[in-house]
């Protein structure tokens, strides 16, 4: 915590929100101190109904009466630390979302290694914001229209996210058949399977499975693999960090990106920062690395 916070969270403190339970400027600090400090989410205070609506439902399951409570409770317990922070996680996300970036990959990333790839070469791929898992299945479909055989070459697709909810939602690889609208008719049927059961759900295949490790990561620590990948997607993620921890975050996956290789980014983020001067255009929200770079 802030010698700030600190300071304000000994005295009474406004109300920031009214609701069942009190909700102080104060325990907002308290709150916004720690998102910051473990998942680097940059929290206002014209967030706060945000917020507050987002961990009632933690201090409902705990019995808790008030959010200085709450703050006290997460204060000393890393496993509800771990759940604040995923309460307060954004995981939109759908299949093919900004389909011009899988168009990309398929034709500027993937056909170009062709010949690499069936030579038994490396692909790697990595979507590091993965959420439920969408973007990574939407990547490994990707890799199955130009490979269709891509399990048995050295295809791996990494897939990793903070909230380890989301990352149990993408290994299990479920979906309600309206969350499928967007995937193209024809790799519906060949790499979906029905859910005995379940009618409204549809699985993704073992073989599209297979291609992607999911894993629970925070962008904040340390990344315990060296890549260097082909191409990263990091959509839509970066957007809830301040600008320093944009400018890291940049440098720290363009450092994994082989030469001439993609990294892809959310609509509304843009590179900056030292990734700025290995990264170049090429596309909506593409960037390549330039070749030359040491690697
Ligand atoms: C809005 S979703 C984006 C999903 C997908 N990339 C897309 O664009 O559709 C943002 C994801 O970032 C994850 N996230 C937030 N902070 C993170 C961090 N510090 N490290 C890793 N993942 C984080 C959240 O858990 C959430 O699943």
């Amino acid at each position: 915590m802030t010698p700030a916070a600190e300071r304000s969270s000994t005295r009474p403190s406004k109300t920031l929100v009214t609701g069942e339970f009190e909700f102080s400027v104060a325990d907002f600090r308290v709150i916004a101190d720690i998102a910051k400090t473990e998942a680097g989410i940059d929290l206002h205070e014209s967030k706060a109904t945000l917020v507050y609506s987002r961990l009632a439902k933690r201090l409902r399951s705990l019995g808790l009466a008030t959010f200085a409570e709450y703050c006290a409770t997460v204060r000393g317990n890393d496993e509800e630390r771990g759940n604040m922070i995923a309460a307060l996680t954004t995981n939109v996300t759908r299949f093919f979302r900004e389909p011009h970036h899988f168009e990309h990959l398929r034709k500027d990333i993937l056909e170009p290694l062709a010949d690499r790839v069936r030579k038994g070469g490396r692909l790697r791929l990595w979507s590091a914001a993965s959420s439920t898992g969408q973007e990574p299945y939407s990547m490994a479909l990707t890799v199955l229209s130009v490979f269709p055989d891509a399990a048995e070459r050295d295809v791996r697709i990494l897939a990793t996210d903070l909230n380890p909810h989301v990352i149990a939602h993408g290994k299990k690889g479920q979906y309600r058949k309206e969350e499928l609208v967007d995937v193209p008719q024809n790799f519906r049927s060949k790499w979906f399977e029905s859910v005995p059961g379940e009618p409204d759900s549809m699985r993704v295949c073992d073989a599209v499975r297979s291609l992607v490790s999911f894993r629970e990561l925070n962008l904040m620590g340390t990344w315990p693999f060296k890549g260097p990948f082909d191409a990263i997607f990091c959509r839509n993620v970066v957007i809830y960090f301040d600008r320093d921890t944009q400018g890291m975050i940049w440098r720290r996956l363009s450092n994994l990106i082989v030469n001439d290789g993609a990294l892809y980014i959310g609509h509304s983020e843009r590179v900056s920062g030292p990734a700025v001067d290995i990264l170049q255009a090429g596309g909506i929200t593409t960037y390549r690395k330039k070749s030359g770079v040491r690697q």
